[in-house]
């Protein structure tokens, strides 16, 4: 057997407040400058937020193609519809995994649950070949997410992939992703398996920690990058420390990237404006009135 390499933190970067949607304000770890570093992810936004004002506005009617989106709230709610005649709630725990594929038309309305609202989404891109596959989602609710103990002083709720010997209910996603929001104790040190070859980030929700051997201390809404390995090294500070644990296999193809439409070419974003524009962009389901 080989030994395991720990991998090392080859870049921190700082969530940079912004603006989406009807008038949003979040925090965003990562976007479209910061291609293709991140690659197969392509946007990770932490909307956590206690000012109803900040959110209200929403996310209303608007298109996505050759993405992937994953939102897993914490707190409050999202109300979202969609052009395949889905209309729910993600609430707090819960993770929505929605492929847009060839086209999806949807709004997502974020709601304040006792004045807090606040969750992560996540953009994860789809290659060449499955950018036009049909739409689909996985809603897993809350309860259906394990949350297992790693080890003493270390708890993960395993959306996809594994952590302490469970799986997580998200599969047969294209670029086989792990996700993980994983808590430790003040002083714990988690060591998890990550495939060599996969990138991997953790996003922290809160507290701080270090994220490689003799590494620095690294604290609340900073992503960590790190470099290729077979494992990763985090131990958490003198508070508990939450972060997210996301990791898949990169795609290696050029990005064309339109607002919510990701495609390789320049020709395919702009045959997706103009099918957008006139009403022939869906392949299944209906445009919303
Ligand atoms: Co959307």
């Amino acid at each position: 057997m080989e030994e395991p390499q720990t991998r090392a933190v080859r870049e921190i970067l700082p969530a940079r407040e912004t603006i989406e949607g009807a008038g949003v304000h979040l925090r965003r770890a990562f976007g479209h400058l910061q291609v293709p570093k991140l690659d197969p992810f392509l946007l990770l936004d932490d909307f956590r937020s206690e000012n109803p004002a900040e959110f209200v506005a929403g996310f209303p009617w608007h298109p996505h193609r050759g993405i992937e989106t994953v939102t897993y709230m914490l707190d409050g709610r999202v109300d979202h519809e969609d052009s395949l005649g889905n209309a729910g709630v993600i609430g707090p725990g819960d993770v929505q995994w929605m492929t847009a594929g060839g086209g999806i038309i949807h709004q997502e309305m974020p709601k304040a649950v006792e004045s807090r609202m606040g969750g992560f989404q996540l953009w994860v891109n789809l290659p060449a070949s499955q950018k036009m596959m049909d739409p689909r989602y996985q809603e897993v609710q809350n309860a259906r997410i394990p949350e297992v103990e790693v080890s003493k002083g270390i708890r993960a709720r395993v959306v996809s992939g594994e952590a302490g010997g469970v799986r997580g209910p998200v599969r047969d996603i294209v670029v086989d992703p792990e996700f993980l929001d994983l808590r430790l104790e003040p002083g714990a040190v988690l060591e998890h398996p990550v495939k060599p070859g996969h990138r991997a980030f953790a996003y922290l929700v809160g507290g701080e920690g270090t994220f490689e051997e003799e590494g620095e201390r690294i604290d609340s809404e900073h992503l960590v990058l790190f470099g290729d390995g077979s494992r990763v090294r985090v131990q958490a500070g003198s508070r508990p420390l939450r972060f997210l644990l996301i990791s898949g296999r990169p795609l290696g193809e050029p990005v064309a990237w339109w607002g919510p439409i990701v495609m390789n070419t320049r020709k395919e974003l702009e045959v997706a404006v103009d099918e957008y524009h006139n009403g022939t962009f869906l392949r299944r389901g209906k445009s919303p009135a």
